[in-house]
C-alpha cells in the first residue's frame, strides 16, 4: 500500500526535470558523423584518418569518407549528396578548380560546412572554412622587400589565378614588367624551352606558384640548368617539404614560405605519432607530415573543438526534418547548420600550422608565415610575415651564420707587418720555416688566438708593407686592410688602429691594446751639480721670501722696540733727574735688529734679546720660522745631494706648444698627423699650425726616421707618436729617448677580419678572454720591459726629487706675518699703557687720547716710522705736556733726531 501511494508524488516531482532534460539537449549525439571527400590514397586522407584516431574525446567524430575524383563534378556532387543524406554534420575534403564552385553553392544553399585544406579561394561563402592561409599579401611584401620589378610568374591555374590577379594589378600600378606562365598548359619540353628562353632574356627572377608535387618536378627540371644569378620565390607554404637537397649544392637564391614550425616540440611529437601510425597502419613508405597534412590535422582539431564547445553549451544540433533532401527544389537549408558554422568559425587554437583563427568569411586570419631561404647548409629562416607587421626581415648578415666549424679544416692566412716589437723576424730566422720565423707580441697573440679558436694559420707579411688606407683616386684599399677587403687574407693581427673608415670595410675585435699619441724627447743629460747647487733644495721664490722676511722681521723688531717702553733701559734712574735723558738706552736699533734676526736665522743666537712682550713675540715667531725653514732645507738637501737630477724641458703638450726652441713633428701621412689636422682643441690647433708651416719640415717618413731625428737633434726635436711605440723605444739602446706627459688621445689596436667573416665572433671572444686572463698584459711586459735593453733605471726619472716650492712652506710665512702683526699690536698697547701711567703721575692727559692719537697715526706713514728712532725716546713723555695738541710738529722734531742717532 505504501509502495503504491508514494511513487506518484515523486514522479510528479521528477517530470519537469525530465522535460527540461529532454528539451535542452541531453540528447547531444555522442557520435558526430563527419563526411570526407578525398582523392584515392591522398596524403590528406591518411592524415584525416590519423587525426580522427588521435581525437578520441566526446563527442567522437565518426568518418563517412568517399574516395572521389575531386576533378569530376558528377562524382563530387553524388558523394556530397549521399553524405548529406546520411546525416553528416560537416564535411572535410579537397576540391579543385573544376569542382570548387559547385561545392560552394551546395554548402551555401544547404548550410553544410565544408572544412578544407585545399587552396584558398576568394569567396564570401561562410560555410567553406579554408584552413590554408592566403599567400597574396606575403608574396607582395616579399617582392617589395627584394625590389623586384621585372620577373616571371609561373602559376598553376588552381590556386594561382587570384594571386596573378593581384600581381597584375600591382604591376599595372607600379609599372612592373611581369611575364606570366601558366604551368597547366605547358608540356615538359615546352617548359625546358621556356627555361632556355629565360636564360637568353636574362629573366633571372622567377616566382613559382603551384602545389608541392608539381613544384618538385619543376625544380627537377630547373636544376639541370645553370642556376647562377637566378632567384626563385616559391609561392608555397611548405618550403621544408620540398626536395631541395640537390638544389642546395648549387646554391641558388631560393626563397619560400614555411607554415609549420618543425622545431616546435608539439609539432615534433605529432609528427612522430604520425610516422608510427603511418608505418603500422598503412604500411606505406614513411613520409613526413606535409603542410597540407598539417592543415588537415588542424581541420579535424577545429571540428573536434567546435563540437565539444557546442556540447558544452548544450546547443541542439540534431538533424530532424529535411534530412537528405540534397537536390530538393528549392533547396531547403539545414536549420542547425548555421550554429555549427558559427561554432567552427569561432574556434581559436594553436595547431600544427600555428595560430588557427578564422574571419567571418571563413578565411584564416592572424597567422604568421616563416620566410625561408636556401643557404649552403640547408633551409634557414630569414624573416616572417604576419598581417599586423607585414614582412619582417630577421636574417643576420649572410656569411656570419655560416657554420664556422665547417671551415675549420682550412689554413687561415693571417696578414701582418714587420714592426718591432709586434712582429719581428727572429735573428736566426733562416733556420725556421713558416710561423716559427717570427717572434713578437703579435706573433704570440696570433698563436694564442688560434689556440683558443682552434684554427690553423699561416703568417704572411703584407705585400706592400702598409697598414691600410684608401687611395683617394682609385678608391682602392692598400695594406693589410686591402688584403682583408679583397679576400687575400682572413685575419690581420698587427698594430692596426681601429678607425671609423677602416671599420666601415672590415670588422675589428675589441682592442687588444690601448694607447694614445705621446711625446718623445731626447732624454736630458744628467746635470752635474753646480757650484750653487746648495740652493736647489728650496725654490727660488722661497729664497726671495726668506730675504724679505728677514728684512721685514728686523724692521718690525726695531719698530716694536722703539715703541715698547719696556725695551728702554735706565728709566728708573731718570725718575729722579729729568735732565739725564740721554742715559736711556735701547738695545734694538736697526743694526742690532738685523743682527739679532740673522743670528737667529743662522741658529747662532746673539747676546742681546728683547725684553718687552712685543719684542719677544717677534723673536718667537722668527725662531719658529727659522726652525721650520732650516729643517726643510736640511731634509731636502740630503735628497738633492744623492740624486743626480734630470731636468726635462718639456713635460706636456702645452709646454711644447708654448715654446719655439724645440721643434716637433709627426709621421707624414699617419693617423697622428690626421689627429692634429682635425683637432679642435686650442693647444693642438696651435701645434698643428706650427707643424704645418715649420721649415724645415718637421714630418718624417717613418717611425725610425723620427726616432733618429730625436736622437740626433740634441734635444731640439720632439717626436709625436703612439705611446706603445714610444714606451718600446724608451727601452731600446742607446736608451736616450723618453716619453713625457700623458697621452693626447685614446685609441686601440684591434685584430681585424673581413666583413662578415665566420672568424669574427670566435676571434673577438678569444681576444676578450685573453685580456681577462691577463695574458695581454703579460705579453706587453714581456716584449716591452722584460726584453728591454735599458734596465729599470731608465724609468726612474719620473720620481726625481724636486725643489720645495713656496706652497710647501707658505704656512710658516703666514704664521710669521701674523706674529709680526701681533707684536706691533702688543707694542702699541704697551706704549699706551705706559704713557697712561706716566701721564697720571705727571697729571696730564694720556698721549693715547686727543692729539696723541694723531702722533700714533703718523706711524703709518713712511716718515713716521723712522721718526721714533733716536735714543731720546723720553722726548715723548716730556714733550707731550708742552706740545699738547701740537703732537705732530713734536714728532717731526723727533724724526730729525731719530735719523741722526742709533741705539748702537
Ligand atoms: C641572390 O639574390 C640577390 C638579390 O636578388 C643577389 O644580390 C645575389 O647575387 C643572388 N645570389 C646568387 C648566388 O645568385
Ligand atoms: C629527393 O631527391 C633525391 C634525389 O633526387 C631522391 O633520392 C629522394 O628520394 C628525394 N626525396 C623525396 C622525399 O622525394
Ligand atoms: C618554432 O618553435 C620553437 C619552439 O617553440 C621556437 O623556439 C622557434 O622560434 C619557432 N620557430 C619559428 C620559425 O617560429
Ligand atoms: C592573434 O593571435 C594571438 C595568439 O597568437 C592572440 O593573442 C590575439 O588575440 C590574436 N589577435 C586577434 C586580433 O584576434
Ligand atoms: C678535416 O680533414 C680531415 C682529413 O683531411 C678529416 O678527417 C676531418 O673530418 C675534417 N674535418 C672537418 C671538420 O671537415
Amino acid at each position: 500500500m505504501r509502495l503504491q501511494s508514494s511513487p506518484l508524488p515523486s514522479v510528479l516531482l521528477l517530470l519537469p526535470l525530465l522535460l527540461i532534460g529532454l528539451c535542452s539537449g541531453t540528447s547531444f549525439p555522442s557520435n558526430i558523423n563527419i563526411g570526407g571527400l578525398f582523392p584515392t590514397g591522398s596524403h590528406e586522407y591518411e592524415v584525416f584518418r590519423f587525426a580522427l584516431a588521435q581525437h578520441q574525446d566526446i563527442p567522437k567524430l565518426v568518418p563517412q569518407v568517399d574516395m572521389v575524383d575531386t576533378g569530376s563534378s558528377f562524382a563530387m556532387t553524388y558523394a556530397f549528396c549521399s553524405q548529406f543524406s546520411k546525416g553528416v554534420y560537416a564535411i572535410m575534403g579537397l576540391y579543385d578548380r573544376r569542382t570548387v564552385n559547385m561545392l560552394m553553392s551546395f554548402c551555401g544553399s544547404l548550410h553544410v560546412c565544408f572544412v578544407t585544406p585545399s587552396f584558398p579561394v576568394q569567396t564570401n561563402n561562410q560555410f567553406v572554412l579554408q584552413l590554408r592561409p592566403q599567400l597574396q599579401e606575403p608574396l607582395m611584401a616579399l617582392l617589395e622587400h627584394f625590389y623586384w620589378t621585372r620577373f616571371v610568374y609561373m602559376y598553376s591555374s588552381d590556386s594561382g589565378l587570384s594571386v596573378l590577379q593581384r600581381i597584375l594589378d600591382t604591376a599595372a600600378e607600379q609599372g612592373w614588367q611581369v611575364t606570366s606562365v601558366n604551368l597547366d598548359t605547358l608540356t615538359e619540353s615546352a617548359f625546358i624551352k621556356l627555361l632556355a628562353d629565360l636564360d637568353y632574356k636574362k629573366d633571372y627572377q622567377i616566382i613559382i606558384d603551384c602545389e608541392l608535387d608539381r613544384l618538385n618536378s619543376i625544380l627537377n627540371l630547373v636544376k639541370l640548368r645553370n642556376l647562377k644569378n637566378y632567384h626563385y620565390i616559391l609561392a608555397n607554404l611548405g618550403f621544408m617539404d620540398m626536395n631541395v637537397t640537390e638544389f642546395q649544392k648549387l646554391g641558388p637564391n631560393v626563397t619560400g614560405f614555411q607554415l609549420v614550425n618543425r622545431s616546435d616540440p608539439a609539432v615534433m611529437k605529432i609528427n612522430q605519432d604520425w610516422l608510427d601510425f603511418d608505418s603500422k597502419d598503412l604500411k606505406l613508405a614513411r613520409r613526413r607530415l606535409k603542410y597540407t597534412g598539417a592543415l588537415t590535422y588542424d581541420g579535424v582539431t577545429v571540428m573536434a573543438t567546435a563540437f565539444q564547445n557546442l556540447r558544452r553549451q548544450r546547443i541542439d544540433i540534431s538533424r530532424r526534418g529535411n534530412a537528405g533532401e540534397c537536390l530538393a527544389n528549392p533547396p531547403a537549408p539545414w536549420g542547425q547548420g548555421i550554429d555549427i558554422q558559427r561554432a567552427l568559425q569561432q574556434v581559436r587554437l594553436e595547431g600544427l600550422t600555428g595560430h588557427v583563427q578564422f574571419d567571418e568569411r571563413g578565411h584564416r586570419t592572424n597567422y604568421t608565415l616563416t620566410v625561408m631561404e636556401l643557404s649552403h647548409t640547408g633551409p634557414r629562416k630569414i624573416g616572417y610575415w604576419n598581417e599586423r607587421r607585414g614582412y619582417v626581415n630577421t636574417a643576420v648578415y649572410r656569411p656570419v651564420v655560416e657554420e664556422f666549424y665547417g671551415l675549420q679544416n682550412r689554413t687561415y692566412v693571417v696578414t701582418t707587418i714587420l714592426e718591432a716589437p709586434y712582429m719581428m723576424l727572429k735573428k736566426n730566422h733562416e733556420q725556421f720555416v713558416g710561423n716559427d720565423k717570427y717572434e713578437g707580441y703579435c706573433a704570440e697573440l696570433a698563436s694564442e688566438i688560434a689556440k683558443h679558436v682552434g684554427f690553423a694559420y699561416r703568417l704572411e707579411l703584407v705585400g706592400d708593407g702598409k697598414y691600410g688606407a684608401r687611395d683617394a683616386e682609385t678608391k682602392m684599399w692598400n695594406g693589410m686592410v686591402g688584403e682583408l677587403v679583397y679576400g687575400k687574407a682572413d685575419v690581420a693581427v698587427a698594430p692596426l688602429t681601429i678607425t671609423l673608415v677602416r671599420e666601415q670595410v672590415i670588422d675589428f675585435t675589441k682592442p687588444f691594446m690601448s694607447l694614445g699619441i705621446s711625446i718623445m724627447i731626447k732624454k736630458p743629460t744628467k746635470s752635474k751639480p753646480g757650484v750653487f747647487s746648495f740652493l736647489d733644495p728650496l725654490a727660488y721664490e722661497i729664497w726671495m721670501c726668506i730675504v724679505f722676511a728677514y728684512i721685514g722681521v728686523s724692521v718690525v723688531l726695531f719698530l716694536v722696540s722703539r715703541f715698547s717702553p719696556y725695551e728702554w733701559q735706565g728709566e728708573d734712574e731718570d725718575d729722579e733727574d729729568e735732565t739725564l735723558a740721554p742715559e736711556h738706552t735701547n738695545d734694538f736699533g736697526i743694526f742690532n735688529s738685523l743682527w739679532f734676526s740673522l743670528g737667529a736665522f743662522m741658529q747662532q743666537g746673539c747676546d742681546i734679546s728683547p725684553r718687552s712682550l712685543s719684542g719677544r713675540i717677534v723673536g718667537g715667531v722668527w725662531w719658529f720660522f727659522t726652525l721650520i725653514i732650516i729643517s726643510s732645507y736640511t731634509a731636502n738637501l740630503a735628497a738633492f745631494l744623492t740624486v743626480e737630477r734630470m731636468v726635462s724641458p718639456i713635460e706636456s703638450a702645452e709646454d711644447l706648444a708654448k715654446q719655439t726652441e724645440i721643434a716637433y713633428g709627426t709621421l707624414d701621412g699617419g693617423s697622428t698627423k690626421e689627429f692634429f689636422r682635425r683637432s679642435k682643441i686650442a693647444v693642438f690647433e696651435k701645434m698643428w699650425s706650427y707643424m704645418r708651416s715649420a721649415d724645415p719640415s718637421v714630418f718624417v717618413k717613418n717611425t725610425n726616421e723620427g726616432v733618429l731625428r730625436v736622437r740626433k737633434s740634441k734635444g731640439k726635436y720632439a717626436y709625436l707618436l703612439e705611446s706603445s711605440m714610444n714606451e718600446y723605444i724608451e727601452q731600446r739602446k742607446p736608451c736616450d729617448t723618453m716619453k713625457v706627459g700623458g697621452n693626447l688621445d685614446s685609441k686601440g689596436y684591434g685584430v681585424a677580419t673581413p666583413k662578415g667573416s665566420p672568424l669574427r665572433n670566435p676571434v673577438n671572444l678569444a681576444v676578450l678572454k685573453l685580456n681577462e686572463q691577463g695574458l695581454l698584459d703579460k705579453l706587453k711586459n714581456r716584449w716591452w720591459y722584460d726584453k728591454g735593453e735599458c734596465g729599470t733605471g731608465g724609468g726612474d726619472s719620473k720620481d726625481k726629487t724636486s725643489a720645495l716650492s713656496l706652497s710647501n712652506v707658505a704656512g710658516v710665512f703666514y704664521i710669521l706675518i701674523g706674529g709680526l702683526g701681533l707684536a706691533m699690536l702688543v707694542a702699541l698697547v704697551e706704549f699706551c699703557y705706559k704713557s697712561r701711567i706716566e701721564s697720571r703721575r705727571m697729571k696730564v692727559s694720556p698721549v693715547c687720547s686727543g692729539g696723541g692719537m694723531a702722533a700714533v697715526g703718523g706711524l703709518g706713514g713712511g716718515g713716521g716710522a723712522s721718526g721714533l728712532g733716536g735714543e731720546n725716546g723720553r722726548v715723548v713723555a716730556h714733550d707731550f705736556p708742552k706740545a699738547g695738541a701740537q703732537g705732530l710738529p713734536c714728532m717731526s722734531k723727533a724724526a730729525g733726531l731719530g735719523l741722526s742717532s742709533t741705539g748702537m
